[in-house]
């Protein structure tokens, strides 16, 4: 038994207008913030840290900071749910220290999806805990399912029914990051 593409969900065309639509926006609410304290384009420092969730959102993070021209660095934290053959999150575990120089910066949090959002509540608990100067999340996707914990979220790309999907950085056991669309899997026998 094993899964094969049964069909593309979101097509790359549309997830990359969607991306920059997202990077944009993402992109003048740092500006209006930056502003506030004074600061203009890239004349801060170090102000901006985005923190895109490994593995999964290393496609959607790569695409979303090229489309935010704000002066900016990036960490990075891996967080694991969902263990190899597993389609059902299991709780978010964190795989690497959350980088502890976040007090007073402006965070964004970027991940693939919000699904049973452990993830995002255990990282948004653990940021504030150091004190930053803003906190926002960001995900491409937000599945349709009653949410284990409610994170804030306020950057959402799509919203998708409850259905297990991979490609575009999502994973199935592993596989399928690469695909440039967002697909459904159906089982074979
Ligand atoms: P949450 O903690 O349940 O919100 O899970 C979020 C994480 O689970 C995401 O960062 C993904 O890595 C993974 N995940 C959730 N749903 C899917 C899916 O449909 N396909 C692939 N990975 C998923
Ligand atoms: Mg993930």
């Amino acid at each position: 038994m094993g899964h094969e593409v049964d069909r593309v969900l979101i097509e790359r065309d549309r997830i990359a207008q969607r991306v920059r639509e997202m990077g944009r926006r993402l992109a003048v609410d740092l500006e209006r913030d930056l502003a506030g304290e004074g600061h203009e384009g890239h004349d801060h420092p170090d102000r901006v840290v985005l923190v895109p969730v490994l593995t999964g959102a290393m496609v959607f993070g790569a695409d979303l900071i090229r489309e935010m021209p704000v002066r900016m660095s990036i960490r990075l934290v891996a967080v694991s749910s969902y263990p190899g053959e597993a389609t059902r999150s299991v709780g978010a575990r964190l795989r690497s220290a959350l980088p502890p120089d976040l007090a007073g910066r402006h965070v964004v949090i970027v991940d693939d999806i919000l699904d049973s959002g452990q993830t995002l509540a255990l990282l948004e608990e653990m940021v504030m805990e150091q004190g930053p100067a803003s906190f926002r999340a960001c995900v491409l996707l937000r599945k349709d399912v009653a949410r284990k914990a409610e994170p804030t979220v306020e950057y959402v790309g799509f919203d998708i029914p409850d259905e297990f999907v991979v490609g575009y950085g999502l994973d199935y056991n592993g596989f399928y990051r690469n695909l440039p669309d967002i697909v459904t899997l159906r089982e074979v026998k």
